[in-house]
């Protein structure tokens, strides 16, 4: 059986959480592949929002299997405070969550090492959501990491422990001198661990490989954007993992042959939490009303998303880069009752028109060249069909799928699990 892949075409925040909740009836096994609890996932359904960050979207359907892949970092204190807020549904978590012995751990430093290297950086830093994530992957990558399936090992603690005092030292170095308590910050570090430690740890790309071969159906959530992507986003202000598809294949060991769907979920305007360039970005009422009708703050950190026009360009380089089979655009609601919609078509860069992404997308070399579309005054967020689909919102669908050359398969047009139309 084939695996599909849901992931991110903007720069993070496109609905993911809601997207993999509402196909999880269609799967057997949920899988986070990359990322870390910089994630912010948000599921509405009964009346309640739940926000995850490392535990994948899937975990509230009571039959499919939620698996926290090699790629992904996990934070033990965070993960906690998941688990916490899960206790009050009565999911059997020992059994429907299963975590791969080869994910790598965010250690106390590794929080403390971002905080230091963001202050640092003074007006350059990146952003980041202080997590932990740029230095454990750092870690990861330069081979000190400490994974999952260390912390069954009697030995494991000699190893923290020399990481950690390397850590300090790094610490130390930066510029920015940050103030912390690291007995405090273990204490609840090693408290937490005992609680992960009773969560079931597996083989993952084995379990994923005879799940594959028994028939199972296996869904792959992706974290952030495409545009996120340490390879292929704007970087440096990106995130430290691939995001995009091949990430998928790292992070959970599937090969490259066996993806099938590639479904790719953008909203039907831009956001971007963070720093880093934004072409289409406004700071004028509508995206003030993109801002405030979406709500759009951030579900990790509260800080209010940057808003802007949908970006044509950045979405066929990511619709090319992932190798998408269907789209999925989101959000749609909250452009009902603006007068135009604007979509970047093209950037003028350098003096020449160009429609792909170059290598540097800064304000100063890239200007956006927009095509305009009419807008609709209709409230989307009761429609239940398309057939109660206003003409011009028709009219903006046909216009993305011809520009992409990917179908729109999903239309969502509020929060809810209900709120979701297929094509
Ligand atoms: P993710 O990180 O991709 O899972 O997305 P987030 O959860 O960080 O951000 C998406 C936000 O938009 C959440 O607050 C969702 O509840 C909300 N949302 C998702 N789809 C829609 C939609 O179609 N319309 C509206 N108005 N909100 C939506
Ligand atoms: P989801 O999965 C939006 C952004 C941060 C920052 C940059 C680097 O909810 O879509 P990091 O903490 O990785 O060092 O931050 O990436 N970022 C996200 N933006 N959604 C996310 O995740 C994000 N995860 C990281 O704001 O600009
Ligand atoms: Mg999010």
């Amino acid at each position: 059986m084939a695996v599909d892949l849901l992931l991110g075409l903007q720069w993070g925040d496109e609905g993911k959480g809601k997207i993999v909740d509402v196909l999880t009836q269609n799967y057997d096994i949920i899988a986070r592949f990359q990322g870390g609890p910089n994630a912010g996932h948000t599921l509405e359904f009964d009346g309640i929002k739940h926000v995850l960050h490392t535990i994948p979207s899937g975990i509230f359907h009571e039959n499919a299997i939620n698996l926290v892949g090699n790629g992904v970092v996990i934070d033990p204190v965070i993960f906690k405070k998941e688990l916490d807020n899960l206790k009050q549904f009565d999911l059997d978590i020992k059994s429907k969550l299963l975590i791969s012995r080869k994910a790598h751990l965010i250690l106390p430093t590794h929080r403390l090492l971002d905080a230091a290297s963001e202050a640092s950086k003074g007006k350059a830093k990146i952003g980041s959501t202080l997590k932990g994530i740029g230095p454990t992957y750092m870690d990861k990558t330069g081979r000190n990491g400490i994974r999952v399936g260390d912390i069954e090992l009697s030995s494991w603690k000699e190893k923290y422990r020399a990481l950690a005092n390397k850590h300090e030292a790094m610490i130390d170095f930066y510029a920015a001198k940050i103030e912390y308590d690291l007995n405090e910050l273990e204490s609840e570090f090693f408290a937490a661990v005992e609680v992960l430690k009773e969560l079931t740890f597996i083989d993952s790309e084995e379990y994923l490989y005879q799940a594959q071969k028994s028939g199972k159906s296996i869904l792959a959530e992706g974290a952030q954007g495409s545009l996120l992507d340490i390879d292929f986003g704007t970087y440096p202000y990106v995130t430290s993992s691939n995001t995009t598809a091949a990430g998928a294949c790292t992070g959970l060991g599937v090969a490259p042959g066996k993806i099938k769907e590639v479904f790719g979920i953008f909203k039907a305007y831009a956001t971007r939490v963070g720093s880093g360039p934004f072409p289409t970005e406004l700071f004028d009422s509508y995206g003030e009303t993109m801002g405030r009708v979406g709500n759009e703050f951030g579900a990790t950190t509260g800080r209010p998303r940057r808003c802007g026009w949908l970006d044509l360009v950045a979405l066929k380089y990511a619709v090319q880069v992932n190798g998408v089979t269907q789209l999925m655009m989101m959000k749609g609601d909250v452009l009902s009752g603006f007068d135009k919609l604007k979509v970047c078509t093209s950037y003028s860069y350098k003096g020449e028109q160009i429609d792909h992404l170059p290598f540097n997308i800064e304000e100063e070399n890239v200007t956006p060249i927009y095509t305009e579309l009419n807008g609709w005054k209709e409230d989307l967020t009761k429609m239940r069909s398309t057939d109660e689909f206003p003409k011009e919102l028709n009219e903006y669908i046909d216009f993305l799928e011809k520009e992409l050359e990917v179908p729109i398969k999903i239309v969502s047009v509020g929060p809810d699990r209900t709120q979701t139309i297929h094509r």
